[in-house]
């Protein structure tokens, strides 16, 4: 099969699979990652058959949405017959792509890694960024914010994987930190202004919480 076919087919199926995730993981996440991943490749060196690929496949079994020990991934590309050095660099992206706790070291160690963690990094933030990580909040029963559970900067992927703590302390303890973890100069540029809406996000946030608004009148 050509690599362009073996795409859209994986395309097809992981749209089936995310069709119904309520917690920001849904399609369009991944088809904006994906989409997002093409771009930033295309102004960097790289193998763009395994960008695309791991970019549909990223989040298949990822730790918060996925309880199968199989890797439904490799299933996939074993399935549509991917060669075997094409399938263990996908592999390989799709283990690194993963933020693991504010202390804890995530760069990835091919250029594609760097590309597609970037892609999912920069849907993490910005306006969609904030969607998404309500949505989540509210899938796994979170509050929005409590003012008596500081946020925490966890050096252990164990740590940061065992927090309950509330959506808006997700922001300092991930979401402001990855506009300086951005691997390519595209995903630095972009990080930037998304960077940015965030903060005007949280200051008007806390402005309304600590009803700052009324003084004004
Ligand atoms: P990663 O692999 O880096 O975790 P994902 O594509 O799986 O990236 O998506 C992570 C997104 O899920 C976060 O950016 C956020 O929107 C949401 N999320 C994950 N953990 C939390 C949390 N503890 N609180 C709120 N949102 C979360
Ligand atoms: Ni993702």
């Amino acid at each position: 099969m050509k690599k362009e076919q073996l795409i859209q087919e994986t395309a097809v199926f992981v749209r089936e699979h995310f069709e119904q995730e309520g917690s920001g993981h849904d399609w369009w996440h991944i088809y904006r990652v994906w989409q997002m991943a093409r771009q930033i490749g295309t102004t960097e060196q790289v193998d763009p058959f395994r960008i695309e690929m791991a970019a549909l496949l990223h989040d298949l079994d990822d730790w918060k949405l996925s309880q199968s020990r199989e890797s439904q991934a490799q299933e996939w590309l074993s399935s549509i017959e991917v060669a075997n050095v094409d399938l263990q660099a996908i592999l390989q992206i799709i283990d690194e792509v993963s933020f693991k706790g504010a202390g804890v070291e995530t760069t990835p160690t091919s250029l594609e890694g760097m590309v597609v963690q970037d892609a999912d990094r920069l849907d993490a933030i910005g306006a969609i960024g904030i969607a998404r990580t309500f949505a989540y909040g509210g899938n796994k029963n979170r509050l929005i914010y409590d003012p008596e559970v500081a946020p925490e900067q966890h050096d252990s992927f164990k740590a940061y994987q065992q927090s309950t703590a509330p959506t808006i302390n997700h922001f300092y303890e991930k979401l402001l930190l990855l506009k300086d973890r951005m691997n390519t100069e595209t995903g630095k540029k972009l990080a930037e202004e998304r960077h940015q809406f965030m903060e005007a996000f949280l200051e008007q946030f806390f402005r309304e919480w600590q009803m700052e608004e009324r003084l004004i009148t």
